[in-house]
């Protein structure tokens, strides 16, 4: 038994409190991953921009439908090839040219309401997100083979 017991109490008190409070504060950077890399973010004409920025976007929100096995509307967004190909539709990016590029208008819900739909069909990219797409083919949709 400790001598003190109310001692011993308020430091378990005081060790679980850091504790939740080192958890907030992991949980804060976590959830703000700007927050730990706008220092070394890289440049949109870059295939470090492509792979570190908007690939993450596109295996999260598309691949699950357009890549791999599954070409809905014809596309196919995991490869150069495939995204360069584009779908039923024809071409779904102009290298340079976000506003001309079908891709881009359907993830700003900006196309037709239906054939094709907004992508992704349910729901809609954060703003950020669309806008680190936008920036990508703006510059110039660099990407590895
Ligand atoms: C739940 C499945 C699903 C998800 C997730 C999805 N798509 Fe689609 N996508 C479709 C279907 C189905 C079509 C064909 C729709 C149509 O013709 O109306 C399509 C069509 C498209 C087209 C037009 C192809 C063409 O030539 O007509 C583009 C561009 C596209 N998707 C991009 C995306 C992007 C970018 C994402 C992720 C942000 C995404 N999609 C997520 C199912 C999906």
């Amino acid at each position: 038994m400790p001598k003190n017991p109310k001692l011993s109490t308020r430091n378990a008190m005081a060790a679980a409190f850091s504790l939740a409070f080192a958890g907030l504060a992991a949980t804060a950077v976590l959830s703000h991953p700007t927050m730990v890399s706008a220092a070394a973010d890289p440049a949109p004409n870059t295939v470090a921009y492509y792979t570190d920025k908007v690939q993450p976007i596109l295996k999260e929100n598309c691949y699950r439908c357009h890549g791999g096995e599954n070409h809905r509307g014809g596309l196919q967004i995991d490869t150069k090839a495939g995204l360069l190909k584009g779908g039923r539709d024809g071409a779904v990016l102009v290298p340079g040219s976000p506003e001309k590029s079908l891709l881009i208008s359907l993830i700003r819900h900006e196309g037709p309401a239906d054939d094709p739909m907004p992508m992704p069909p349910k729901g809609k990219l954060s703003d950020a997100d669309i806008a680190t797409v936008t920036a990508w083919v703006k510059a110039g949709a660099i990407m590895p083979e």
